[in-house]
């Protein structure tokens, strides 16, 4: 049976290093620079902290207490907690792993370009202008081919041999890069008002309703949430890890990533005067305003570019890795196959799905709003309802390598009622929200 013959981290370290990989990633550097920077500043990271502590924590110890009491991939692992009517939902998370890692690469694809511009060539003044043209096209499809070769080479290694070890090895590399590179933006001139953009409060931003959507959608696809993936990586623990003391471990480590990057970012921008780019160019903002700010820092704009897409290129890897794996593990689970067929032929289709985002940004960005307002916080809704409402003892569950359940009603008390309703509150804006982003497309 599979389920007998099923991987194990070899590890603690190797299971939350492997978590923290998923968590950090293009979400923490491009995503969350470039939502802060388009509403308000820290009202958008309050809001963000805020939503992670209250629903975001509570859904990802619910996705490691599923996937570690059923060391099963996200379909069985709902099945067995739930019944076969609760499979579907397995199957949507499915989708949202093929849909995400789809334009995902695209991305990460940007991000080799950008590296290997600095590694070869250096930046130059021209380079902002030249992005709509980088970023998409055949160049942009090619080196997403690149990206998703990669991640598919890692993934067919296996949970031990290829995830795990992938993330002992690149993550600590990630800290290192990017505290690196904050220090280094604080001793620039004039970063002082990047410093003040970021952390200035405009606390009106707070009861705009977009801006909430944001933040929920930014706090579950930065923390890997609403689609299985960290479901998956749960089912791989063996039973004596204390599951609440790894989400805190996880979630920290993403937030503190997260914030340092913008430690790194705004200072960058303000410093070299730019800062009117980044309101003009929204999710760009990380792909248009700083390479500029690195073609103008002359000679030590390459190698602090170079670090910093270098960075980024990390994060996305391991990322994307989790994203394939949900995947890879139901076609393992589901449907027999060895994991280097299920790697390959799950990522070969996946990377053919990525031609429409690589071949035009506004599809891409489209693609993003669907995966993150249907595809994440619908998916925590529906996790928030199956572990508080039908799985029968998940307290019992959570308990399991710990040594007590002090607070842990608490938790269930929260994904019983506090998660849905915010959900809910949520989702009902985001909705027609993403069906007008998706008309304007044609
Ligand atoms: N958390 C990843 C990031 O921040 C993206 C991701 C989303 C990964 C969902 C897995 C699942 O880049």
């Amino acid at each position: 049976m599979a389920v007998a013959a099923r991987e194990q981290w070899s590890s603690r370290a190797g299971f939350v290093f492997a978590a923290i990989g998923s968590a950090v990633g293009l979400g923490n550097m491009w995503r969350f620079s470039y939502l802060t920077a388009e509403h308000g500043g820290a009202a958008f990271v309050v809001l963000y902290l805020g939503i992670t502590a209250l629903i975001g924590l509570p859904i990802l110890l619910a996705e490691l207490v599923l996937g570690r009491g059923s060391q099963r991939s996200p379909i069985r692992a709902l099945a067995h907690f739930g019944g076969p009517a609760w499979q579907p939902l397995g199957l949507v998370f499915v989708a949202a792993g093929f849909l995400i890692l789809s334009y995902y690469g695209v991305i990460a694809g940007w991000t080799l370009r950008y590296t290997a511009v600095a590694l070869f060539a250096g930046f130059d003044a021209t380079i902002a202008d030249s992005f709509a043209d980088v970023a998409q096209g055949a160049d942009a499809f090619g080196l997403h081919v690149v990206f998703m070769v990669a991640t598919i080479a890692i993934v067919a290694g296996g949970v031990k041999r290829g995830i795990e070890r992938t993330a002992l090895v690149l993550m600590p590399l990630l800290f290192v890069l990017v505290c690196g590179l904050a220090v280094y933006a604080a001793t620039l001139d004039g970063g002082e008002a990047g410093y003040r953009y970021y952390l200035q409060t405009d606390f009106s931003a707070i009861f705009d309703r977009d801006v909430l959507t944001q933040a929920a959608g930014q706090a579950f696809f930065s923390l890997s949430l609403g689609m299985g993936a960290m479901l998956t990586f749960g089912s791989y623990l063996k039973r004596e890890n204390h599951l609440p003391n790894e989400s805190l471990l996880i979630a920290g480590a993403d937030i503190g990533i997260a914030f340092i990057a913008g430690l790194v970012v705004f200072p960058l921008i303000f410093a070299l005067g730019l800062s009117d780019r980044v309101a003009e160019s929204t999710m760009g903002a990380l792909f248009i305003t700083l390479p500029q700010a690195f073609a103008e820092m002359g000679a030590v704009g390459r190698p602090v570019g170079f670090l910093f897409f270098a960075a980024l290129v990390v994060g996305a890897l391991t990322s994307a890795i989790s994203l394939l794996e949900v995947v890879v593990s139901s076609a393992i689970d589901g449907l027999g196959w060895t994991r280097k067929r299920a790697a390959w032929a799950m990522g070969g289709l996946i990377t053919l799905l990525g031609i429409p985002a690589a071949w035009n940004t506004e599809i891409l960005e489209a693609m993003d709003q669907v995966a993150n307002n249907f595809f994440l916080l619908g998916g925590g809704l529906a996790l928030s309802v199956f572990v508080g409402w039908v799985m029968k003892d998940p307290v019992g569950e959570v308990a399991v390598g710990t040594s007590g359940v002090r607070w842990f009603f608490l938790w269930r008390a929260l994904l019983r009622f506090v998660v849905p309703a915010v959900l809910l509150f949520v989702l009902f804006d985001a909705i027609p929200r993403t069906f007008e982003s998706l008309a304007a497309l044609f």
